[in-house]
């Protein structure tokens, strides 16, 4: 929400929707990063650690935030991006003039080996992982864009500027931490080639190479001892992981690192790779591994991922229907679940008419990759438009009026069209739409132990891939949930049914219908 007429989301535009927030039900605002940034990846490059971009309000604003949150019963969990800073904060700015300044160890550089870049790795978004600054006569490594320089976590000063900036922002209220790209903070001394150099894309590099060293590992246990005596700071992971088992080393209680991972799938992959029968095995898999002592993060929404309704589930007649499936999706497994702003409405994919319309560095550096390839415009376009992270961050849709109310000026980026259908005004006094279905699936989960702590099972009732369903079992208690990935109405096998407990239709027994979901005491 835009407080002041400038196009841009603020702080102040947020506390004037505090009380939208509280009556939604969530207990806790996770904020990408407010910090100020060049904004080469919308923020996730930070020019200052303890400031708030400009264009967001102050600091006094950003507290006024924490208490109008707190006075609500809500926590607040700042993003902190510590794999790579900005290359325009003063540390890189002094690092880059000499190898012998104060801050020349808090990045990773490195002299040129035979006049060329030390190895063959390339960056996330394309080319060279290298960048070459003729003052210090060294590259830098970026593994994302080369205004990302990689920090270096082995330089002990550099380590604790960073364990006491997060001390810094619980000081001033911050009750937890939603920790960007983690897996990759340790880097091998020895900068190996990449044995597969014609990877054109970065992430699969970095799986094979970088992930999940033990130092990396020692440094976010470091994160927690720097915490330690605020008491229970929440600790949320973005990591990049290869299996369950890479997965548990972040969450496991007793190794005191996270307490509850978000794993990190590139757009391309997620959208390629997807289908009802993987999220259930995927399900299975990490539900096994880590019940015992580890959690996890739900979701199926971020400002990196297209929206669920359009990727999961179905735009236009079944957006309502499979909304609210997939809401009961989320609600009803183990885990902590994240709502992304505007999943609470539908919102969905957005069209854009040209690539010049759409700001993501990834949808932009994805657009000429595919160029690159030999693809045409056309197809180029259309791809991605379809993984673009901006499908995720155009602005809310508060209600009907001009750019759907969430600023009188111009927007960053443009709105949806679809917003007079799917607005929050029109939805809220509406008992059957898409956020008063949301509320009651807080309100039960809150009220519910069952849907929290229970013991999760999948069974069969029928014999196709796209019905997703399990019990949550808790003190004697069973509830069954019943999820139709599918445009299709698929015949159930008869079971004894209880009382109907919430669900998005009238629930037929012997059948479920198209993006159906129901919940059922047994
Ligand atoms: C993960 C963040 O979620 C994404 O938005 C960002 O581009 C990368 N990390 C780099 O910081
Ligand atoms: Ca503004």
């Amino acid at each position: 929400m835009d407080s002041n007429g400038d196009g841009i989301g603020d702080l102040q535009g947020i506390i004037s929707k505090l009380d939208y927030l509280k009556d939604l039900g969530i207990t806790a605002i996770w904020m990408s990063p407010v910090y100020p940034s060049p904004n080469a990846d919308n923020g996730y490059d930070v020019a200052d650690y303890l400031g708030i971009m400009p264009e967001f309000g102050t600091l006094g604003d950003w507290q006024e935030l924490a208490d109008g949150c707190h006075q609500r019963g809500i926590k607040i969990i700042m993003d902190i991006v510590v794999n790579h800073s900005s290359d325009e904060h003063p540390w890189f700015i002094e690092s880059a003039k000499s190898k012998t300044n104060d801050k020349s160890d808090y990045y990773i550089w490195h002299d040129p080996v035979e006049g060329k870049e030390p190895n063959n790795w390339r960056s996330v978004w394309g080319g060279s992982a290298w960048e070459y600054v003729p003052e210090r006569e060294q590259n830098y490594l970026h593994l994302f864009s080369k205004k990302q320089p990689d920090l270096n976590w082995s330089c002990e000063e550099l380590k604790n500027e960073i364990y006491s900036m997060m001390e810094k922002w619980v000081q001033l209220g911050t009750d937890g931490f939603r920790v960007d790209a983690i897996s990759y903070l340790d880097k091998p001394i020895d900068f190996p080639d990449s044995p597969e150099p014609s990877m054109a894309d970065g992430y699969s590099f970095c799986m094979e190479q970088l992930i999940g060293r033990d130092k990396t590992h020692r440094y976010i246990h470091g994160m927690n001892e720097a915490l330690k005596k605020y008491g229970d700071v929440l600790m949320v992971g973005e990591v990049v992981v290869k299996d369950t088992a890479d997965m548990q080393r972040y969450v496991l209680d007793e190794n005191e690192e996270f307490s509850m991972a978000i794993p990190f799938v590139p757009p391309v992959v997620e959208i390629e790779a997807w289908s009802p029968k993987k999220l259930k095995e995927d399900l299975f898999e990490s539900y096994e591994s880590l019940k015992s002592t580890g959690w996890c993060a739900r979701f199926l929404s971020n400002h990196d991922k297209p929206r669920q309704v359009s990727l999961y589930g179905k735009e236009g007649e079944f957006g309502e229907q499979s909304a609210k499936m997939l809401a009961t999706f989320i609600h009803t497994l183990p885990g902590t679940p994240f709502v992304y702003q505007g999943e609470e409405l539908g919102m969905t994919n957005v069209y854009f008419d040209s690539i010049e319309e759409y700001d993501d560095i990834d949808t932009r550096t994805y657009y000429e990759g595919c160029l690159l390839a030999g693809m045409n415009e056309a197809d180029a376009f259309k791809k991605a438009q379809h993984i673009s992270r901006d499908n995720a961050r155009t602005p809310m849709h508060w209600n009907s009026s001009k750019n759907a109310g969430f600023t009188t000026g111009d927007p960053w980026l443009k709105i949806n069209e679809n917003y007079l259908k799917i607005n929050a005004e029109k939805q809220i006094n509406d008992p059957d739409s898409v956020i008063s279905y949301y509320k009651k699936l807080i309100t039960l989960r809150k009220e519910n132990k069952i849907l929290v702590y229970g013991d999760l099972k999948f069974i069969t009732l029928c014999d196709s891939d796209n019905v997703i369903s399990y019990t949550r079992s808790y003190k004697g208690e069973t509830w069954l949930i019943i999820n139709n990935f599918s445009d299709k109405e698929i015949t159930l096998s008869p079971a004894e049914y209880d009382s109907v407990i919430l669900g998005n239709s009238k629930f037929k027994k012997n059948s479920i219908s198209a993006y159906e979901a129901v919940i059922i005491k047994i």
